[in-house]
């Protein structure tokens, strides 16, 4: 199939340099290659809200026939996403919320259950009694904001749990006045961190001042494989993490399904769940067997390119051969 026939799929990344970021375009091109009729063009806005826009405009001047956002930011974006709802451009929405209803649909898990699950998990552990680090990430993200409100819904609960915040730089590596807050708060007992990456900074730090056993470290993510949460869980560096799966694959399905024409639901929810040392094993062989099977379909698909490229090499030659 030319790519002119296909259904092509355009996707504004916002950011490519964490690793949730590049699982998350790994799993849209293993699904895309496994729909020959569908094509994917990705776009990374490398932190430019200006630069998203630009990529955006761009999907909508292409006539791609779907758009997937990531948004980095949730107002800057809404103008770019109307006007390719209004030209007839579908667009799903991945992650971060956006500040209009005026896109197709949303897909993402929840970020307050994301704090509830470190907040319950938090509160058993320490039997109501516990100093807590929250270092969250941007808190105007709906991620930051809905990960800090879930998580205050439960410990507020318990007056013994008294919470320290802590701002790190977008879900990134923490601000300097980090390291002199785990200086003047020797009594810790917890760090919540936004994501794995700030919970591994901080567990750094605190590994250097001889701290790293005294106090528990809690992420988000979970990512599988190297510096992913569920190795952290195994490596005892974090106490846990919370599962914030990447939905690669899933908003690639769903770009299919409205691509053709069917009805789907505005909201699309991704499960959340916690890992632990209890189940850190159980979850990495499962995404493990996962990974697995995909490097045998882009295996395969490698396979059937090459011989698709033979053939019409052959083919072509066949016509050169008859034509003389
Ligand atoms: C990666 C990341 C993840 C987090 C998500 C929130 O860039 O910071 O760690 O779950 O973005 O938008």
């Amino acid at each position: 199939e030319s790519d002119k026939e296909k259904i092509s799929i355009g996707f504004s990344q916002s950011v490519d340099d964490d690793i949730w970021r590049t699982s998350m375009n790994h799993a849209m091109e293993v699904e895309t290659s496994l729909h020959p009729e569908a094509s994917l063009t990705i776009y990374n806005a490398n932190r430019q809200p200006k630069k998203q826009i630009r990529d955006i405009e761009k999907f909508i001047e292409n006539k791609v026939d779907i758009i997937i956002v990531s948004p980095f930011e949730s107002d800057s974006i809404v103008p770019v996403i109307e006007k390719a709802k209004s030209k007839g451009i579908p667009v799903i929405v991945v992650d971060r919320k956006v500040n209009t209803s005026n896109y197709t649909a949303y897909l993402g898990a929840d970020n307050i259950e994301v704090g509830r699950i470190a907040g319950k998990h938090i509160v058993s552990l320490s039997k109501g009694h516990a100093n807590v680090i929250q270092i969250y990430g941007d808190l105007t993200t709906s991620p930051g904001l809905e990960r800090s409100l879930g998580f205050k819904q439960v410990v507020k609960q318990y007056p013994g749990i008294k919470v320290f915040d802590l701002d790190s730089d977008d879900f990134g590596h923490p601000k300097p006045n980090y390291v002199k807050l785990l200086d003047s708060l020797p009594n810790i007992d917890y760090v919540y961190a936004f994501n794995d990456l700030i919970a591994y900074n901080a567990w750094k730090i605190a590994k250097g001042k001889g701290l790293e056993n005294k106090i528990k470290f809690i992420g988000v993510d979970g990512l599988n494989g190297p510096f992913g949460g569920i190795q952290f869980v195994k490596d005892k560096i974090l106490e846990a993490t919370v599962l914030y799966p990447t939905g690669g694959s899933e908003s690639i399905r769903l770009a299919l399904r409205i691509a053709n024409q069917e009805i789907v639901p505005k909201n699309n929810k991704l499960n959340t769940i916690l890992i632990d040392s209890l189940n850190a094993d159980i979850m990495s062989n499962q995404f493990d067997k996962i990974t697995i099977q995909q490097s045998d379909i882009e295996q395969q698909q490698k396979i059937i390119n090459d011989q698709e490229k033979k053939y019409s090499t052959r083919s072509n030659l066949l016509k050169l051969l008859i034509a003389l």
